[in-house]
């Protein structure tokens, strides 16, 4: 398979006179894909059942003539004012009950049955009609599942649909109640018609019922994709995709992922720093104009294993975005730089967002590869240049990494329902983790609770919140280091402490026996250096003392390669505690320097400059935004 680029097209923005030429250009770039379609449904049915495929076949035909591969997008994140008419409950309600209404876009409800059906026959009738066209040669379902904070609904049909979900799940109302502890505040039900949704109570609803809503509503998002792919897969036999976005994390996507071919995100490197990342004033400073120097990283591993190995950037930011509070340009480079990481971590493919900027509408601010009046803005000739640069080194593929982080998007889930300390975030943990081992210059494998461990020498379970007794036999018995905690294996499935106490960890007698969150500023100094701070653990049992806090009490304990962490370390302790293990493995590690940025693939070394200077490499010096490509040795 080979590497490819391509970009995302409106064509129903613009005169039908501007197609072929537009079509010109993108080829002449040297782009593969161009992905349509995704919001045009009132184009495509401005009023029920007056279908309008026309124009999509001749924008269709007009980019297959000019060689271009189409990737075809189900319009059902944009349901036209005429859906919303016929259906008014469809509009998801937010916390407080009120409809989140037209006018923009994913204005509905997972769990709106009459929206469903809509979608269900639009995708039919797309289906029906494009998929045999030998010019569209991959679908995408949807837009962005959850962007604008749209997983969650409190709408009566999600009511409905939870109660009915609840049945399934506990059988009887009996279960129900035992599994969430109801006779606490005597919140015990005698039917599944009495449970309502968990917003609106007086004070904090039932951790338990949160949780159970958090997996209802991630399980809804699994279900409406899986009713498009299920309709697709009777039409079509190319790829299936959905375009995931950055730290999103309300629904599983990992469910999702089992029902697509592919995974794609979407990157926007620089909105991404100012409005999702963590880091002080210097270090937003620092990457202002390039991004956090591990931010896509960690996403493009996480999406490797989303899509079981295969994935694509579906956006990539060709520009200065709209959305961010502040929106500088992208350095000279950079547009070249997001695209080569991305082919460094396995990517197939990577497509820019979007062609040409719109002059009108909420992305008027937008760049594309052209500015609203066509000429060539300054992403368009990063994008040649990959596509000159990746003619010669085609080959997909990334290395298989020795070590492994475990993301778990429940946990995710679990410590928002609950965090205990404000600032507890499970992607803040896991990822100062993967910062940590990339700026020791490691190649990380972001997987799945259920993937297989073998061949991994190091593997990290930062707060997973429950962890099934299979996954903890499994790290046990792992041939190498296995790095389980803060927080790991704390709650039960169902949300409540389980006893014996955490971690309880085959052939480990290591108890949590309390907790602490921090509140910024307050560290917990560790005896040898570095510090922990937002979380500590108070450490009892005979297990081996690996590290100990200032106090003389005990962080890190274990037996063999069996280790628990009872603290959440800063940078500085993450890098003690992860270079500590790999010298132990006999792993090479390096400290690179800032904004270096490292990426095998099985026949090279990829070596990004994230830094806004030059930086050196071994002998090798790389300009800001520089991209450096080196044989593999060994
Ligand atoms: C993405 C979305 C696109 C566009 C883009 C702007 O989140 O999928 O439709 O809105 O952001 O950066």
């Amino acid at each position: 398979m080979t590497r490819t680029l391509g970009v995302c097209y409106y064509p129903e923005h613009w005169p039908e006179e501007v197609w072929p030429e537009d079509a010109r250009r993108m080829a002449e770039t040297g782009l593969t894909w161009v992905r349509i379609g995704e919001f045009a449904w009132s184009r495509l049915e401005p009023t029920e059942g007056d279908y309008r495929f026309d124009w999509l076949d001749r924008a269709i035909e007009v980019l297959g003539a000019a060689g271009l591969k189409v990737i075809l997008g189900t319009p059902t994140a944009t349901p036209p004012r005429w859906v919303v008419t016929k259906h008014p409950d469809m509009l998801a309600l937010d916390a407080e009950g009120r409809p989140r209404g037209f006018g923009s876009r994913r204005h509905y409800c997972f769990s709106h049955r009459g929206y469903l059906a809509e979608c269900r026959r639009i995708v039919t009738k797309l289906a029906e009609r494009y998929g045999r066209n030998s010019h569209v040669a991959a679908w995408q379902t949807d837009n962005e599942y959850g962007c604008h904070d749209t997983t969650i609904s409190y709408s009566d049909a999600a009511r409905t649909a939870f109660r009915d979900w609840c049945a399934q799940r506990y059988q009887s109302p009996e279960a129900l109640n035992r599994a969430w502890g109801n006779v606490f505040w005597s919140m015990e039900y005698a039917s599944f018609d009495e449970i309502d949704l968990p917003n609106l109570t007086v004070t904090e609803a039932n951790p338990a019922h949160v949780m159970a809503f958090r997996r209802f509503a991630s399980d809804q998002v699994v279900a409406f994709n899986r009713a498009q792919t299920e309709i697709l897969r009777r039409h079509t036999d190319a790829p299936l995709i959905h375009n995931y976005m950055g730290r999103v994390t309300e629904f599983d996507h990992f469910d999702v992922g089992q029902d697509l071919d592919i995974a794609s995100w979407d990157s926007y490197p620089m909105g991404f720093l100012m409005d999702r990342v963590e880091g002080d004033a210097a270090h937003k400073a620092a990457y202002l104009r390039q991004g956090d120097p591990d931010f896509q990283a960690f996403h493009h591993d996480l999406y490797r294993a989303v899509g079981r190995g295969r994935w694509w950037i579906m956006e990539q930011q060709p520009g200065p975005v709209n959305w961010a509070p502040w929106n500088p340009a992208p350095l000279p480079g950079m547009v070249r730089l997001w695209a080569w990481e991305a082919f460094a971590h396995g990517a197939e493919a990577v497509c820019f967002f979007r062609w040409r900027q719109a002059p009108f509408a909420q992305e008027q601010m937008h760049a594309g590869l052209l500015r609203p009046d066509s000429v060539a803005a300054p992403g368009l000739g990063e994008a040649a240049q990959v596509a000159a640069e990746i003619a010669d080194a085609p080959e997909v593929g990334t290395a298989r990494a020795e070590v492994a982080l475990i993301f778990d998007y429940p946990s995710a889930w679990a410590w928002q329902v609950q965090p205990q300390g404000a600032d507890f975030d499970y992607v803040r943990l896991v990822f100062s983790a993967y910062r940590a081992l990339r700026a020791r210059g490691l190649s990380v494998d972001v997987i799945a609770p259920e993937t297989p461990l073998d061949g991994y020498r190091l593997v990290l379970a930062p707060g997973m919140f429950a962890m099934p007794d299979g996954l903890k036999a499994r790290l046990a018995a792992l041939e190498g280091i296995a790095l389980v905690g803060p927080r790991t294996a704390s709650k039960t499935a169902e949300f409540s402490i389980p006893v014996p106490l955490p971690p309880a960890l085959p052939g480990l007698d290591v108890t949590v026996a309390r907790v602490e969150s921090l509140p910024p500023g307050e560290e917990r100094p560790v005896a040898g250096g570095g510090a922990v701070a937002h979380w500590v653990e108070h450490l009892e049992g005979s297990a081996e003392v690996g590290l100990c806090l200032a106090t003389g009490e005990a962080l890190v304990m274990g037996r063999g390669g069996l280790r628990y962490l009872g603290g959440w370390p800063t940078a500085a302790l993450w890098d003690r505690i992860l270079a500590g293990a790999c010298a132990e493995l006999g792993l090479a590690t390096e400290v690179l320097p800032d904004g270096l940025r490292l990426r095998d693939t099985p026949s090279e070394r990829f070596v990004f400059n994230y830094a806004a200077h030059p930086q050196t490499y071994r002998d090798h010096t790389l300009p800001p935004a520089g991209v450096l490509r080196l044989p593999r040795r060994g």
